[in-house]
């Protein structure tokens, strides 16, 4: 039977293929028990799990609670507007805090990069990161792949995969990079030169940007908004400008002699990047992408669970 190679969930960069396509199995599992009357399993029965949101979240926040409930985990939850982190309290007391309550893994999102691979230096709980700053965001990356690996096929060898929009400021585009790349797959970054960052092409990721040759390129259009809360100086001249250019549509889509995916990580800025009608189009997968997060992080916390079973005897 494989094991996953890693203690923790600190990026897409530190895991391997075979660490990818084994949550992938996990997950098609996982998806099996979701569709069940009883969408319940008692493998993480006696495990506690701390839920540590220091920046907004919808989607990653409910799904990770809802997966830990459908393995049968305790769990607790933290939000950093309503705690002692606001008296001044530091990332690691708090975490520490939190520990003394004997608990075995940790889901964090922190608006810090790196600030996952600190605490996994000096705690001993399992750390999943549910976003890093403008660095990592694996689960999002992981529930991304496994929702185009549905379209396409369980070989993503070669297929065309195109990442529009705010690329300079995403977490999620860094971390589908170094996902999609581990695949095998061909990978485009689609938006105007000051949101498209200087590394990419050291990554073997091809830069466009004209969204119409991306659109006529790829199998897949991954659409990510304009992250404005991260931009203290202005990147774009206007969002009705960015729209003019980059905002795509259902007519854009249908005017394709192929078929082609519609993706988005959510939250969506209907108008901006894409419009209404594609958004609700038939290209469009994006529910998918939220319902596949659940199996895909079961997958990973039920990875790294056994991991620390054999790992440190408990759970
Ligand atoms: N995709 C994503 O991370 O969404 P949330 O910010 O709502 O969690």
């Amino acid at each position: 039977m494989p094991v996953f190679s890693q203690d923790h969930l600190l990026g897409i960069k530190h895991i391997s293929r075979d660490d990818i396509e084994l949550i992938f199995k996990t997950a098609d599992s996982f998806k099996e028990v979701l569709q069940r009357p009883i969408k319940r399993t008692p493998s993480l029965t006696g495990i506690t799990i701390a839920n540590l949101f220091f920046e907004n979240s919808t989607r990653t926040r409910i799904s990770f609670e809802l997966a830990e409930k459908r393995l049968s985990a305790d769990t607790v939850n933290f939000s950093a507007a309503s705690s002692s982190v606001k008296k001044g309290e530091t990332l690691l007391d708090t975490v520490n805090n939190i520990l003394a309550m004997k608990v075995d893994m940790v889901v964090m999102r922190h608006p810090a990069p790196g600030a996952h691979t600190f605490l996994a230096q000096h705690i001993d709980a399992s750390i999943i990161n549910a976003g890093d700053g403008t660095h990592e965001h694996p689960t999002q990356a992981l529930l991304d792949a496994y929702s185009i690996r549905e379209q396409l096929g369980e070989n993503l060898e070669g297929k065309r995969i195109a990442i529009a929009g705010d690329i300079m400021h995403s977490r999620v585009a860094l971390s589908n990079f170094f996902c999609l790349k581990k695949l095998g797959c061909e990978v485009m970054a689609v938006g105007p030169p000051t949101l498209l960052p200087k590394y990419l092409t050291k990554l073997g990721v091809q830069v466009e940007h004209d969204i119409q040759k991306a659109l006529q390129w790829c199998d897949v259009m991954n659409v990510l908004r304009i992250q404005l809360e991260r931009q203290d100086t202005k990147f774009i001249p206007s969002l009705r400008e960015y729209s003019k250019y980059y905002g795509i549509s259902k007519a854009m889509l249908d005017q394709l002699d192929k078929e082609i995916v519609l993706m988005h990580p959510g939250p969506i800025n209907r108008g901006v990047e894409l419009m209404s009608d594609a958004v609700d189009s038939h290209h469009s997968i994006i529910l998918d992408q939220v319902q596949n997060g659940v199996a895909t992080r079961m997958a990973v916390l039920y990875l790294l669970a056994e991991r620390r079973k054999s790992r440190v005897g408990t759970a």
